[in-house]
């Protein structure tokens, strides 16, 4: 039976993902929660080359392609990252999973969502994140590594709210796993992560 518990953290550039995963996994390992944290793509040794290429600005590479290596570094890491640990009490933290390449690439790229979720459903082999923060906040609130120039700005300002749209309707859709949190100072942030934490291992209290 599967024991660990999945959590994932979403959102779009900038938003404090990291932060905040961060200072999750610091909590969880203090209350003694068995943790692991792994972030995409990149944990793997294969993720690690392809996150090379997928950073690189310089390559001119085709939406699609870029949605093939994601897929293929997420292959690599629920393979031999997940699923070894799945049946063990453990706390899985992701920063970005699924919800990212179904945000940029599906709602962000328009590339076909139907691809993308049966693409996930080989990948997974039935996990998924138990629970998702996706922190929300207005694109130009925040600083992203996009330059001065401003019909750049303009264009990635427009990519990030539909990617934003995107997390919206995947809360939507799934609220019982994926809880939007309002982008606030880094603690009262984390504190609202942490009161749904809280209440989810109330209602899951047994399961694992
Ligand atoms: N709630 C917050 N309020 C103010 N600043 C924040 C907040 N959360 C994070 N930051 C700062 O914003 C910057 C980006 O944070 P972070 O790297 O956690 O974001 P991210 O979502 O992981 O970014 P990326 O999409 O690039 O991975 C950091 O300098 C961080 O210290
Ligand atoms: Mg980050």
């Amino acid at each position: 039976m599967k024991k660990a518990i999945i959590v994932s953290f979403e959102g779009i550039d900038g938003c404090g993902k990291s932060t905040q995963a961060k200072k999750f996994v610091n909590y969880l390992r203090k209350n003694n929660f068995d943790t692991l944290f792994f972030r995409e793509p990149g944990t793997t040794k294969i993720g690690k080359k392809l996150r090379k290429i997928l950073l690189s600005k310089n390559d001119d590479i085709s939406f699609f392609t870029e949605l093939l290596l994601y897929l293929a570094a997420r292959n690599e890491l629920v393979e031999k990252k997940i699923l070894p640990e799945i049946f063990k009490k453990k706390i899985i933290v992701l920063d970005r999973f699924i919800d990212s390449t179904l945000a940029y690439q599906g709602y962000g790229r328009k590339l076909p969502l139907e691809f993308i979720e049966k693409a996930h459903q080989i990948i997974l082999r039935g996990i998924k994140p138990d629970l998702t923060f996706v922190i929300d906040s207005p694109a130009h609130e925040l600083k992203t590594a996009i330059g001065k120039n401003p019909d750049r700005l303009e264009k990635s300002l427009k990519f990030q709210e539909r990617v934003r749209k995107g997390y919206k309707t995947i809360a939507t859709e799934e609220p019982e796993r994926v809880k939007i949190v309002k982008r606030k100072s880094i603690e009262q942030t984390f504190k609202q992560i942490l009161d749904i934490w809280n209440e989810f291992l109330d209602e899951h209290q047994g399961n694992y």
